[in-house]
This record gives structure tokens, C-alpha cells and sequence, in this order.
């Protein structure tokens, strides 16, 4: 599944390393990974292991089951490519789905942030898995051999995303609702806004489906709030002082909706 990111061979998997046949050798780190970022240099480097950790917790606390449920009823067969998959959470879930409808099948997760991709080698894959640093503007990933491409809270490269697609294979994405955390952000700032309306249209894809999931999260710790909120964006372009404010909150009732788009490529 995972090709060379400099002649964009096939890699081989072998002890230690991935190989391609002009033998460019990438090795697995220790907590086992590969890293098929060309450019060092780019600025983006993902978020980092403060934001990674946060959002292991909040998620390992369930709160976003329902939507990884949602994602994974989605997912009928296998190769399945998470993209941007943060550290793992839905990745986990899809291998368990396909562990049940195509055992024999594999699974990938890309992410751009070292720090989330070390995280996500900590969960448990039930398909053979392939975890790769590597930029979703360049997947290494061969042409045309993902089922199932997922893009949860992530940025989309519709070509490269179209590239690795099968035929009649589909793109499932994940974007904040309207109502998304509105109270955690009325909490912190005095003008919370609702979030803008979003445009769906991706070029060189298909609308097959869209869905709106919205509930209610009881957020029964401080350590649940202010881990959500660092897994935000927000928390980055919050001032200290307003980030205190929710040291004062112990429970909070806080609005998850998530628009869920499939589209099929065409
Ligand atoms: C909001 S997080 C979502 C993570 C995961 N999908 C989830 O929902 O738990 C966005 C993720 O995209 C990654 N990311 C941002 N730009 C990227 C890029 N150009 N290529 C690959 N990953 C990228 C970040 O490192 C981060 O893990």
C-alpha cells in the first residue's frame, strides 16, 4: 500500500525498515512508525504532543463515539486510509469494523505531526496497519487502492485524495457542525460565534451523502474541559487570562455536531 515518497515505488515492509526496489530505506522508529516526509522544512508541523495527548484523552473518554460509530458504519470493506488521523482514535475503530467485515484487509494512517503519529502507535489495530509522518498534500500511497479514505476535522487535498481512491471507492469527511462547542467557547470568550456555514462542493467528487449528527456532552470533569478545549484551536489563540476561565468550571454541558459528508470520486 505505502510507496516510496522519492521514486514512488512500491515499499516493501521488512524488519526495521520499509524498502522500495531502487532500495530507498525508510526505518521503522521504535515505537513503530515510518516517516515519508520529503521536505523537513515545511512550517506545518502538525499539531503538537500537548494538543496529541489532550485529544487521546478527551476521545479515550468516549465523547466522540458516536461519531466514530457513524464513520465506521460507513466502512463496509477494506483498504481503508485515515487521513490526518491525529493519534488514532478513529483509526482504531475503523480496524475494528473491518476486522468484522474484511478481516483479511489493511489499514493506514497518515498525519504530518511526529508527535501524533508516536500516539497513535499506542492503540491496537485489529487489520494489519501501516502508521506514516507524511503530508496529506502527498500521500504515499499507491494510486487507486484505498476503499475507504476518512478525513475527520482535517485539511483535504482533492487531487492526491482522488489519486489514491479505487474506482466507486468514497471519501468520508468530517467537518464542526454550526453548533459545535458553542458553550465551551461562550465560556471563554465574551462574542462566541457560531461556526460559519460550510461549503461541501469538492472538485473531481461526488455528493453521495450527508448527515448531521448533534448531541449533547455532559463534561464531567475539569480535566475533560481543559482537555478539549487544548485539542482545539482555540486554546492557541486564546489569551492566558481567558484560558484561566475555565479552570472555574468543574461540569459543563457542551453541544458536539458534526456534519458528515460522503462523497464517491467521479
Ligand atoms: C484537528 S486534528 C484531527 C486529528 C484526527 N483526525 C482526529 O479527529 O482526532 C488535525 C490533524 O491534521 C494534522 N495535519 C495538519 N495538516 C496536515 C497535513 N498537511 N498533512 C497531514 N496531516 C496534517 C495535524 O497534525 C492533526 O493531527
Amino acid at each position: 500500500m505505502l510507496i516510496c515518497p522519492i521514486c514512488k515505488n512500491r515499499l516493501s515492509r521488512s524488519t526495521g525498515a520499509y524498502i522500495c526496489p531502487q532500495n530507498h530505506n525508510f526505518d521503522i522508529s521504535r515505537r513503530g512508525y515510518v516517516n515519508l516526509l520529503c521536505s523537513q522544512s515545511s512550517k506545518n508541523h502538525g499539531d503538537d504532543k500537548r494538543m496529541a495527548i489532550a485529544r487521546r484523552d478527551f476521545l479515550n473518554a468516549g465523547y466522540y463515539s458516536r461519531l466514530r460509530d457513524s464513520i465506521c458504519s460507513v466502512i463496509t470493506h477494506g483498504p481503508a486510509l485515515d487521513i490526518c488521523c491525529g493519534e488514532g482514535y478513529y483509526l482504531e475503530g475503523i480496524t475494528q469494523k473491518l476486522a468484522v467485515c474484511d478481516p483479511g484487509s489493511s489499514a493506514c494512517g497518515i498525519d504530518i505531526s511526529k508527535s501524533a503519529i508516536d500516539a497513535a502507535c499506542r492503540r491496537k489495530y485489529n487489520v494489519e496497519t501501516h502508521l506514516a509522518v507524511a503530508n496529506c498534500t502527498d500521500i504515499p500511497v499507491q494510486d487507486g487502492c484505498i476503499s475507504f479514505a476518512v478525513s475527520v476535522f482535517a485539511p483535504v487535498s482533492e487531487q492526491e485524495t482522488k489519486r489514491i481512491l479505487r474506482q466507486n471507492g468514497c471519501l468520508i469527511r468530517v467537518v464542526p457542525g454550526r453548533d459545535h462547542l458553542i458553550e465551551l467557547k461562550r465560556a471563554v470568550y465574551e462574542h462566541a460565534q457560531l461556526n460559519p456555514a460550510f461549503n461541501n462542493t469538492l472538485s473531481g467528487f461526488e455528493l453521495k451523502s450527508a448527515h448531521n449528527l448533534i448531541y449533547n456532552m455532559h463534561l464531567n470533569s475539569a480535566d475533560d474541559i481543559k482537555n478539549l478545549f487544548v485539542m482545539t484551536p482555540y486554546y492557541y489563540r486564546t489569551t492566558q487570562k481567558d484560558q484561566q476561565k475555565l479552570r472555574l468550571v468543574p461540569q459543563l454541558d457542551v453541544t458536539a455536531h458534526f456534519y458528515i459528508f460522503v462523497y464517491k470520486a467521479v
